[in-house]
């Protein structure tokens, strides 16, 4: 019987196929001289397989990090407890549905807008947010949708969604029989009215109206906006039976930046959604102190900002129209999402101080 020598048989099959590999890449190197016809189909094959290795790596990142745009869910994100932002939709006009779908794109997933075509194209939130849903694949509970309802004195007076001498509880039912047409849904998840009524009694007429929705199953969260009294807001607390989830108000200097309505809404459960966030800090966001600290945390000033409030627990609106800035944007609420603690309690203080809030 013929021993085998087992290291000579791997020594050999290695060198047999090591002169094979030789011998592949030197006709490869000689059929390229040779017809340099050849070229651009080995050039067309180098990009499809680096493209596909790109592909490769992204996916795989986004299944490291869990924070792939195709992760994204609303569901998901309310579940998480963590704090996130709100894509705004005012003043888009006719670019709202190209805006929106570029802003799910990006990672948005919440969207705010309101039945108030002199500033809002709600019909166009709804088909900017169906065509990213139909683009990524998602479903209608992976985005969330919020609208308000905007009494007459809101309205403009040649273009009202609902007829203005109807009861003033049609006139609610009216506005969200549009925005469900509107936003191409049967339910929503949140549904706000812009501003109280000019009297309590109003308000509460409005707010029943809101509660039978809610009832109905037609509406999951109930909200209040630019409302800057503390009393005021207590108020329709007590008087409602299906409480005040969500509170919209302008985030500014005038108002001590809501310092006791935010402490109520922190102790309540509500969530303060803050619009004019960026505005209203543009004096602050330029001294050197926050751009300084903007740089130690790898954000802009205005991203910091957003980062200041989701730390704080609060929601801010964010209506850019930059898809750069979209993208900055989301990469902040990854960053809460994933744990990070951006901020830590002597910087938040000091961005308190820079920002003006007095507490006391
Ligand atoms: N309830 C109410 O009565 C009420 C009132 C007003 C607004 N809102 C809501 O709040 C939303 C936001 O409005 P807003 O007044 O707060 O301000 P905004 O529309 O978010 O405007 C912020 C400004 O900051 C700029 N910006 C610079 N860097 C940015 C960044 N990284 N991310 C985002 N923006 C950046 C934007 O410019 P670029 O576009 O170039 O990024 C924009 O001009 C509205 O769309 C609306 O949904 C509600």
């Amino acid at each position: 019987m013929v021993k085998v020598n087992p290291k000579k048989r791997t020594s050999n099959s290695f060198f047999s196929g090591y002169s094979c590999l030789l011998l592949i890449l030197l006709a490869t190197i000689v059929s390229f001289l040779t017809f340099p016809s050849l070229k651009p189909v080995g050039n067309k094959i180098r990009k499809k397989s680096l493209s596909k290795l790109r592909r490769f790596s992204r996916a795989k990142h986004n299944q490291e990090t869990n924070t792939g745009v195709e992760e994204m869910s609303a569901t998901k994100i309310l579940q998480s407890g963590r704090a996130y932002l709100v894509y705004g939709t005012a003043w888009k006009k006719d670019t709202t549905a190209r805006l929106v779908s570029a802003a799910i794109e990006s990672g948005f997933r919440l969207i705010d807008t309101a039945c108030q075509p002199k500033h809002y194209n709600e019909a166009g939130v709804g088909e900017g947010w169906r065509d990213a849903a139909k683009k990524l694949n998602i479903n209608r509970e992976d985005v969330y949708l919020q609208t308000k309802f905007t009494s007459l004195d809101g309205q403009d007076p040649n273009d009202i969604p609902f007829d203005a001498t109807s009861e003033l509880e049609q006139q609610v039912e009216q506005s969200f029989q549009k925005s469900l047409e509107n936003l191409q849904t049967t339910y929503l998840d949140a549904l706000i009215l812009h501003s109280p009524m000019t009297d309590m009694d109003d308000t509460t007429r409005v707010w029943h109206v809101f509660e039978s929705f809610y009832d109905a199953g037609k509406v999951r969260k109930l909200g209040i906006s630019n409302i800057y009294s503390l009393d005021k807001l207590k108020e329709l607390w007590n008087a409602a039976t299906i409480k005040p989830s969500i509170v919209q108000n302008r985030f500014y200097e005038k108002s001590n930046f809501d310092v006791d309505l935010r402490q109520f809404c922190t102790e309540k459960g509500i969530t303060y959604q803050s619009f004019w966030t960026l505005t209203a800090s543009r004096k602050a966001l330029a001294t050197q102190g926050i751009k300084d600290l903007a740089m130690k945390k790898h954000l802009s000033p205005q991203t910091l900002m957003y980062a200041f409030m989701m730390t704080l627990g609060h929601t801010p609106l964010d209506g850019t129209t930059d898809k750069g800035h979209m993208e900055e944007d989301i990469n902040v609420v990854r960053r809460i999402q994933s744990g990070e603690e951006i901020l830590n309690d002597e910087e938040i203080d000091f961005m308190e101080g820079v920002l003006g809030v007095s507490r006391g």
